[in-house]
């Protein structure tokens, strides 16, 4: 795959090497997250980060990724303050604004519409989830902290056995995850779902053809047994035709601590995309899991700022201008004591 100048729209783009060259550049960027070192290697170059739907992490992420090469960003965070609320068309906004940018990062609520939009745009776009369907950058470091997490036990990504639990129809995050995971070897995956919020049958036919175990389960106790990493997802309620329909699987999984003692092996790895919905009718991931070593939540957030980070050096080939010009950071940073 060649990164250079190119749109990553979807993770169906990468073979094995190139996950591993985007894993290897995020491990490089760690001086740089950790307020370190600083660079300027992106110093005049522009982001546009379109978010047409609510985003805490992704879009301050990749937006604070660009800070730290180097570069700067503009922000349009709502349709109604774009022009697309005047009727505008992907494509002219695309052909607007790539006149406008270095790099683009798009979130938006329609299936295949970063990809339209991109198929317009001067310059590289870089999905940052467009609906039910894709999220890269997440599933990229969704496997990034698996890797890292299971590190310890001297265990690699082939041969996972992972549970998937929660909104399997909608959740993007795992859509893309599954299918990252089929560049790999051997992966266990234990699907929780209620029946009405199955893994669509595209994503799970592209994990039999990987010759992967599949195992479905409606319960969550019986499905967690065994696995390496729990994988926990949120409702997704803004994709359900209304939100009484959401709310009757709102709470239907909810992973606790007793739980968690009573059914996983200690080292169990916890994840989740976020946000965790913690109101009270749906609590898929308890508070009471916040002193749980395992639980790789934050981890995970923190990676995704690498993993940006590694995608735009790649993207707009710097990485190895990266570490010419470094110097170390002069201020007290608190963020570099902190245990990760
Ligand atoms: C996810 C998303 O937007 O798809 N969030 C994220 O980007 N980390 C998951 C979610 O919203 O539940």
């Amino acid at each position: 795959m060649n990164f250079v100048g190119n749109h990553i729209i979807s993770v169906g783009q990468f073979n094995r090497l190139a996950a591993d060259r985007v894993f290897e550049v995020a491990d490089s960027m760690q001086p740089y997250a950790m307020r370190k070192n600083i660079t300027r290697v992106l110093q005049g170059a522009i982001l546009s980060n379109m978010f047409f739907e609510p985003s805490t992490r992704t879009r301050v992420s990749f937006g604070s990724a660009f800070n730290l090469l180097g570069g700067e960003v503009r922000e349009t965070t709502e349709v109604k303050a774009s022009s697309l609320a005047k009727g505008e068309s992907l494509y002219d906004t695309a052909r607007v604004l790539s006149g406008y940018s270095d790099v683009i990062v798009m979130r938006h609520p329609e299936s295949g519409s970063v990809a339209e939009f991109a198929e317009a745009s001067r310059v590289p776009v870089i999905n940052g989830g467009d609906g039910p369907n894709e999220h890269p950058s997440q599933a990229l470091l969704d496997l990034y902290t698996m890797r890292t997490e299971m590190a310890a036990s001297g265990q690699s990504i082939d041969g996972l056995k992972i549970a998937l639990i929660g909104d399997l129809k909608f959740g993007r995050a795992v859509h893309s995850l599954c299918k990252l995971l089929c560049l790999y070897d051997s992966i266990q995956l234990n699907l929780i779902s209620p029946p009405e919020l199955a893994l669509p049958d595209d994503v799970l036919d592209l994990l039999k053809a990987a010759n992967h175990t599949i195992n479905i389960f409606h319960d969550m106790a019986e499905g967690i047994q065994g696995v390496d990493i729990l994988y926990v997802t949120r409702t997704q309620e803004e994709r359900f035709p209304s939100q009484q329909e959401a709310d009757k699987y709102k709470g239907l999984f909810r992973l606790n601590q007793a739980i968690y003692t009573e059914n996983c092996a200690p080292n169990t790895v916890i994840m989740h995309p976020l946000p965790r919905d913690s109101r009270a009718q749906a609590q898929e991931l308890d508070d009471d899991l916040n002193q749980n070593p395992n639980l790789a939540i934050f981890r995970q957030t923190d990676n995704g700022m690498l993993i940006r980070m590694a995608l735009f050096a790649l993207v707009l080939d710097v990485v190895n201008e990266v570490d010419k010009n470094a110097q170390p950071v002069t201020w007290y940073t608190a963020r570099r004591h902190l245990p990760i």
